[in-house]
């Protein structure tokens, strides 16, 4: 059996319990599993939804009783831990949970955590360097939405474009919370500390880790700033490159990239409102989309906006690690599914 479990149903394991179990048959998996850990009668429509979408409740058995009481029939996790090959951590505690838990398991299984839990493994993001999946570890760091952002403006028109890049810059222009979140709200723009001297914020720095991996060591920069918003973060960029770049050339980059789109929209909220009307689980799935009209050029520097869609890009590098583990031959085939809810522009 071909098993996946995902632990956590907050902001990023909710949609992708229903991305992976709505997807299960084309996507070659038998079964997928959903810890949660707390019963919550406020959570009951939650856990409701995701078994309607075709997924399997688990619970420590000190709360199997009170699930029970709410009207489900949930499994013990510790057969989970067995029965499942592929266990996706999306709970702040990523790093606690390997050290405590998944450690003692099976270490031909394949363990992730999603991107704040830096050290957990290799970062992994879907495109970008795939590669990755082929080596021996057996535990994969999803890379955070920011650094999918960052990682594809840098891959789609330097990398991938053969141009020299000298210098990269980006400002991650934050949203407060998820819409889902009641907490952590930020009443005016709120500045995050440059507490890295060589990256300024761990943006910067974790996508010159994830290059690194492929032996490609880049000048990067970041800065970043929260903004009393609930909608999608937005990014800021500048790459000075070696030779003067010609926009025409960058637009025809875009055009080809695998991982970013494209919008005329100027403003996040218009963004976000097309991923709510025709995104998954109301996500937009792209790495990243760039504001056509920000797009400038001078001599040798190409500078430009792009919004991020805050955890659809890493639902789907989660997805697409599952699914290369049990068809490593076939893994991209099955991946096109998701097509459907990718555009070029909107
Ligand atoms: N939100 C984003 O846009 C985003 C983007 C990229 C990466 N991330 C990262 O992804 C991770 C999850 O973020 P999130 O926003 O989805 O968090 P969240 O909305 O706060 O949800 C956390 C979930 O984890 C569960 N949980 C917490 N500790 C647990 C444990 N020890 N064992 C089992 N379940 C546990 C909670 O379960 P109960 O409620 O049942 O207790 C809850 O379902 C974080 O590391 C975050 O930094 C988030």
């Amino acid at each position: 059996m071909k098993n996946v479990l995902v632990v956590g149903t907050g902001t990023i394991g909710e949609p992708l319990i229903g991305l992976l179990a709505q997807h299960k048959e084309t996507l070659g998996i038998d079964n997928v599993y959903f810890f949660k850990r707390t019963p919550l009668s406020d959570e009951k429509g939650k856990v409701e939804a995701l078994i309607r979408k075709g997924s399997k409740l688990v619970s420590t058995s000190d709360a199997l009783d009170e699930f029970k009481n709410l009207g489900f029939e949930p499994e013990n996790v510790e057969n989970s831990y067995e029965d499942c090959q592929v266990i996706i951590d999306c709970t702040p505690s990523g790093n606690d949970n390997w050290g405590n838990i998944y450690s003692k398991l099976d270490s031909k299984k394949r363990f992730m955590a999603q991107g704040s839990e830096h050290g957990f493994g290799p970062f992994f993001a879907w495109g970008i360097n795939n590669e990755q999946l082929n080596s021996d570890a057996n535990k994969y760091l999803i890379a955070s939405c920011n650094t999918h952002n960052i990682a594809s403006i840098v891959k789609s028109f330097a990398l991938d474009s053969d141009r020299d890049l000298l210098d990269g810059r980006f400002v991650c222009l934050r949203r407060a919370n998820d819409v889902s979140q009641n907490d952590s709200f930020a009443p005016s723009p709120t500045i995050t500390k440059h507490d890295n001297q060589e990256f300024g914020t761990h943006h910067a720095r974790d996508v010159y880790e994830l290059f690194k991996q492929e032996g490609i060591e880049l000048n990067l920069f970041s800065s970043a700033i929260k903004l009393p918003t609930q909608y999608m973060h937005t990014l800021w960029f500048n790459l000075a490159f070696k030779d003067s770049v010609e926009l025409s050339s960058v637009k025809s980059d875009l055009e080809n990239s695998e991982y970013l789109m494209s919008t005329e929209k100027l403003s996040s909220n218009k963004v976000f409102s097309f991923g709510r009307d025709h995104g998954y689980h109301g996500r937009l799935l792209s790495h990243g989309i760039i504001a056509i009209d920000s797009l400038h050029v001078k001599d040798n520097n190409l500078t430009g906006y792009c919004f991020t869609p805050q955890d659809g890009n890493a639902l789907l590098s989660s997805v697409a690690a599952s699914v290369n583990y049990f068809y490593e031959d076939s893994w991209k085939e099955k991946m096109e599914v998701f097509n459907q809810y990718l555009f070029k522009q909107i």
